[in-house]
């Protein structure tokens, strides 16, 4: 019922320069894998199999890694290194690749309005790469979402409870309890200053929008930063009608900031690797 995912890779990552001066941070390996390519097994295990890139200047390397690569794959063909192209041939043999083009860095809504055409009049998964989601159980955060869309048909995006000092690196929510860890949103801050927050639950990577999000996110004027911020979209998406917050089961990882992306990778290779 949900088919598609949009994945809004053309942010610059500053953060890890110079890591990241030409090459993407989507393409940053946590072990030995793109940090892109965790985020489109999760959409494909929720079943959202046709995937949308939003990119920017740069990122060629993204596209790169979705396709074959013929010199190589010819040169280990039938050797015992072709084992490790085995996780990029499955999600390639599942997924279809669509690419569009963000001109500028206007926001995050902005990012999620270029693919419109790649999505059309239907819901659709948001998956932000940066931040890497792991379940000790296998069922996935997109995974645990569809389930709620399917039984509730509205826009959800996932939260977690972060302490006092990092709330103001969040979109913050404040909502209802409708049941354990499920929130109907009344009201969505944007990077607020601790004391400002409306609660301590912040949104991370993983949403559910329903199509409708576009013509608002076309009425959002840029607000922080002056971005077009998905909150303030979401926020009116949730007045007029209803947007839920889903504390999902699970690990997150901010790989977009040094201090997450090593524990990400210690992570994974103490609990995931090879395994
Ligand atoms: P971030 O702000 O975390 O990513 O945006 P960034 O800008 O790449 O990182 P820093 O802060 O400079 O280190 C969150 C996500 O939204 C995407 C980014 O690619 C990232 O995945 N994004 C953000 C866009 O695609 N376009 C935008 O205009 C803004």
């Amino acid at each position: 019922m949900i088919r598609k995912c949009l994945f809004p890779v053309a942010g610059y990552g500053t953060r890890f320069l110079p890591a990241t001066k030409s090459m993407p941070k989507e393409m940053l390996p946590v072990v030995n894998k793109p940090l892109v390519q965790y985020g489109v097994e999760e959409a494909i295990e929720a079943g959202l199999d046709e995937i949308g890139f939003v990119t920017g200047r740069g990122k060629r390397a993204i596209a790169d890694h979705f396709d074959v690569s013929y010199e190589l794959e010819h040169q280990i063909a039938g050797t015992s290194k072709e084992e490790y192209l085995s996780s990029i041939r499955n999600v390639m043999a599942k997924g279809s690749f669509s690419f569009t083009r963000q001109p500028s860095m206007a926001g995050l809504g902005d990012a999620i309005l270029q693919g419109r055409r790649l999505i059309g009049d239907e819901p659709f998964g948001v998956v932000l790469s940066d931040d890497l989601c792991v379940t000790e159980d296998g069922d996935g955060v997109l995974s645990q979402m569809v389930r709620l869309y399917k039984q509730f048909r509205c826009s959800i995006v996932a939260v977690q409870e972060v302490p006092e000092e990092d709330i103001h690196k969040f979109g913050v929510i404040a909502g209802e309890q409708i049941k354990t860890g499920l929130y109907q949103v009344n009201d969505m801050v944007e990077k607020p200053e601790a004391k400002d927050a409306p609660s301590n639950l912040a949104i991370i990577g993983r949403y559910i929008l329903t199509p409708d999000i576009f013509t608002i996110i076309e009425n959002t004027p840029p607000g922080k930063n002056n971005e077009v911020q998905l909150t303030d979209a979401l926020l009116s998406q949730a007045k007029d009608g209803c947007v839920l917050a889903y504390k999902f089961k699970g690990k997150r990882f901010d790989c977009g900031s040094v201090s997450g992306f090593v524990d990400a990778t210690n992570y994974v290779y103490e609990n995931l690797y090879g395994k």
